[in-house]
């Protein structure tokens, strides 16, 4: 049990900036479809691949928000977005190969690689660039062993929203090269600004590109576990028969949940959003007011990717998972330490709480950093 989770269970009053998931219940349409098919019965096996209904629905919901042009036959739906990329490395990446990833990234990635026997090459996306990556740093970490090259936009913890014209240079690299890029769209609806992207929607995309996506986020369906692959036939072929061997199909009743969030009503998404990036003007705000703490504006996803350096040194600490324990202990408050994510100068705050929660949690932050 983790510290938090044991201060928690003693009763003690936490503000908890650690979750990575939407503070809000599902929209009551989304659970209305689920309970229905429950009501009707719908618990026996489906396809292994999903059910048509399901996978229509993700390629039309993905033409409609990036203006891609898949086909139901192009979809694995998976349980969960996490499924759906362990389906993709297990299958396309093998023991001593690379996969180049950029840094901050989200912990499972690098473990996913390790696990199938992989090495994950790191490549900075720096804070002077605002956490962006260049092709040429990509490039040059390209050998004769990268296997594919692994990008997450927006990021997980930083927020950066990735250029499309990054996104369209690294799949000519793809192209060129013949490695597979692994794109994780799980925040892709949840931009601030620019228009929602998807590699997907790129000329030639269809024969290179894995597209991992997630309802969890977007809809605030975490628990149901609903994610999906978009991938050319031979890949998904052998992402199918991973499956079929080991989980089979996404639960059945939480697939017709699946239907109802991408073909229904996107009023709530949109409200979501409108939530998350009043809060986001709060936290970074309230962040940058910290002495030792500077935050640039995430232009995506609900994290907060605080730099903590000048407070580290004001403190005499050296990592920031010390400063972590210390906020915990001595505030109640719970964050992320960058360490987790390769950046061991940040701590994450994720703002998927409501304004009051953010209010107090800085009012806690201040006693301790001042
Ligand atoms: C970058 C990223 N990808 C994928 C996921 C997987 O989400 P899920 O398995 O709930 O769909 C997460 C969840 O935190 C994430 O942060």
């Amino acid at each position: 049990m983790s510290e938090a989770a044991r201060l928690k269970a003693e009763g003690r009053d936490l503000v908890d900036f650690g979750a990575g998931e939407p503070d809000f219940a599902t929209p009551e349409n989304i659970t209305a479809a689920g309970i229905a098919a429950l009501a009707a019965h719908n618990t026996k096996y489906t396809p292994t691949a999903g059910t048509a209904a399901l996978r229509a629905a993700i390629a039309a919901a993905h033409r409609r928000d990036f203006g891609s042009d898949y086909a139901a036959d192009d979809v694995l739906v998976t349980s969960g977005g996490k499924h759906g990329l362990f389906n993709a490395i297990s299958s396309l990446v093998d023991d001593g190969d690379e996969v180049i990833l950029p840094a901050p990234y989200w912990v499972s990635f690098r473990d996913q690689i390790r696990y199938v026997g992989a090495t994950p090459v790191l490549v900075e996306a720096g804070e002077a660039a605002g956490f962006s990556l260049s092709l040429a740093a990509i490039e040059r970490a390209l050998t004769p062993r990268t296997r594919a090259i692994l990008l997450n936009s927006p990021n997980n913890p930083s927020g950066a929203v990735l250029p499309p014209e990054l996104f369209r240079a690294v799949l000519a690299l793809c192209r060129e090269h013949r490695l597979w890029l692994l794109s994780d769209e799980c925040y892709a609806r949840l931009v601030y600004d620019a228009r929602p992207y998807s590699v997907g929607a790129e000329p030639g995309a269809r024969e290179r590109a894995i597209i991992c996506g997630s309802l969890s986020k977007t809809y605030a369906m975490t628990g149901w576990r609903i994610g999906y692959v978009l991938a050319p036939p031979a890949a998904r072929a052998a992402m199918l028969a991973l499956q079929s061997h080991s989980t089979g199909n996404a639960t059945t009743f939480a697939q017709a949940g699946a239907v109802e969030a991408l073909s229904g009503p996107q009023d709530a998404v949109v409200a979501m959003l409108a939530a998350y990036r009043e809060r986001r003007g709060l936290i970074v705000a309230g962040l940058n007011a910290l002495p030792g703490v500077s935050c640039q504006l995430p232009a995506g996803a609900f994290y907060a990717w605080a730099n903590v350096s000048g407070a580290l040194t004001r403190l005499g600490m050296s990592t920031a998972n010390e400063l972590a324990q210390k906020l915990l202990r001595e505030a109640g408050v719970v964050t992320v330490p960058g360490e987790v994510f390769g950046g061991p100068a940040h701590l994450r705050f994720s703002y998927a709480a409501a304004p009051e929660v953010i209010a107090a949690g800085l009012q806690r932050l201040r006693t301790v950093l001042h």
